[in-house]
């Protein structure tokens, strides 16, 4: 590659990895890129954990990407070739890995190499330093290929352009790892106030939960992007919040409501809605779509504005599905929780009634996954 096209490639680059909001995904971006700019057989990358490095990802073109060392962990010190570079902060270009001067404090571990059948020869590993200078990580590449496919050494002009290289994933995915954190404090946070307002004491709230991933997984069976599938994931919780105005006399009522109690119970959707309304952040803002619009039916029979299918947002859609799913799975101060069959068909007989098709074929396909998730976020009782 000529320099423009480096450059070009690093920006592009660059671009891609702080769009990626997965951080396996990002992971992945990260070496093959790595592996693209040095054209490398393979290679591997490692994130430190404490002082180790953890095994994260392999790529091998030979082997056919099979990934064969995974849970291997690494103390960052200088007896292994990784761990050598998480604790120095040099990078290592290495000409044949199977001899490597008696200077270094380090061998070769063939182990991968005698597993697999593969021979491993040169090699160029580069740590991940962030804006700090704390190394987060390290690039080990291998093989370098020349045009016609044979191994050659990695060509030293490549070593700064890797190592500025690797500095930017190392942004990346620090970038991932707090959006990661904040938003697992977000969630926490919604999950706990939810609970608060909608269950008082009375419940473990796993309802919350269980509905929230329930969305997700319909969303996803519906063949949504990743991005909506996460955002119905943080913006379900709250639909129920508008319950904090409803007088507990009728909230935990433990028999049927009256019309006057449930003219009030109705109002929960609207209540919800003005909590959550007319915020700056989008999820705010789906939020409170979905609280508004939960308790539409598709038949148009619903409250509290009565509009029929594609007119009653596709969030809304979804979390109804979700919600009702989760209600008859689940005591109530007013019922016991029903069987499954008697739900499935009960669900099932409301296709294009209370539900959207579309999201009743959704929840049949993705029913696997929801009765695990059941499971797994069952009410201790
Ligand atoms: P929820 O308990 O979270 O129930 C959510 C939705 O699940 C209900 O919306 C309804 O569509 C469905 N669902 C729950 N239980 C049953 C059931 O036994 N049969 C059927 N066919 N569907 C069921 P809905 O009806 O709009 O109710 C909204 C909220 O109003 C409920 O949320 C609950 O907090 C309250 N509510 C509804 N009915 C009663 C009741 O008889 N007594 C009391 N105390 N509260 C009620
Ligand atoms: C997205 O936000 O990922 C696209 C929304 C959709 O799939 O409907
Ligand atoms: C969608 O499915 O994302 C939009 C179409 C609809 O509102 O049903
Ligand atoms: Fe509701």
């Amino acid at each position: 590659m000529d320099k423009k096209t480096i450059l070009e490639n690093l920006i592009n680059i660059s671009i891609q990895m702080n769009s990626e909001y997965s951080i396996n995904k990002l992971l992945e971006t990260i070496m093959e890129k790595a592996r693209e700019i040095t054209n490398a057989d393979a290679g591997s990358l490692y994130l430190k954990e404490k002082n180790n490095l953890k095994f994260l990802v392999t790529q091998n073109d030979t082997l056919n990407n099979q990934n064969t060392a995974f849970n291997v962990i690494i103390p960052v010190d200088k007896k292994s070739i990784a761990g050598y570079v998480a604790y120095t902060g040099e990078h290592l270009n290495i000409k044949d890995a199977y001899n490597i001067s008696s200077d270094y404090p380090f061998v070769y571990n063939t182990d991968f190499d005698e597993k697999n059948n593969y021979r491993c020869i040169s090699m160029l590993v580069v740590p991940m330093k962030d804006n700090t200078g704390n190394i987060i990580g390290v690039i080990q590449l291998i093989n370098a290929k020349n045009k016609n496919g044979n191994t050659i050494d990695f060509n030293e002009t490549i070593e700064p352009i890797i190592n500025s290289f690797a500095s930017m994933a190392a942004m990346a995915v620090k970038n991932v790892q707090l959006k990661d954190t904040i938003k697992k404090a977000y969630l926490d946070t919604i999950y706990r106030l939810s609970i608060a307002a909608e269950f008082k004491d009375l419940d473990t709230g796993l309802h919350i939960k269980r509905m929230s991933v329930y969305s997700q997984i319909l969303a996803e069976e519906m063949g949504k992007g990743d991005e909506f599938c996460e955002k119905i994931l943080y913006a379900s919780p709250l639909h129920d919040v508008g319950k904090i105005g409803i007088p507990d006399r009728i909230l935990l009522k433990p028999a049927k409501l009256d019309a006057d109690e449930w003219i009030v119970m109705k109002q929960h959707t609207i209540m919800g809605y003005e909590i959550l309304k007319d915020s700056e952040h989008e999820l705010m803002n789906i939020s409170s779509t979905i609280a508004l619009s939960h308790h539409e039916r598709f038949d148009g029979n619903g409250y509290p504005h009565g509009i029929t299918g594609n007119d009653i947002p596709i969030e809304g859609r979804i979390v109804a599905l979700a919600d009702v799913f989760d209600a008859l799975s689940s005591k109530r101060p007013y019922k016991k929780p029903w069987p499954i069959e008697k739900i499935l068909t009960v669900i099932r007989e409301e296709r294009g009634k209370q539900f959207d098709e579309k999201v009743i074929d959704a929840f049949n396909k993705g029913l696997k996954r929801i009765l695990e998730t059941r499971d797994k976020l069952e009410d201790e009782f």
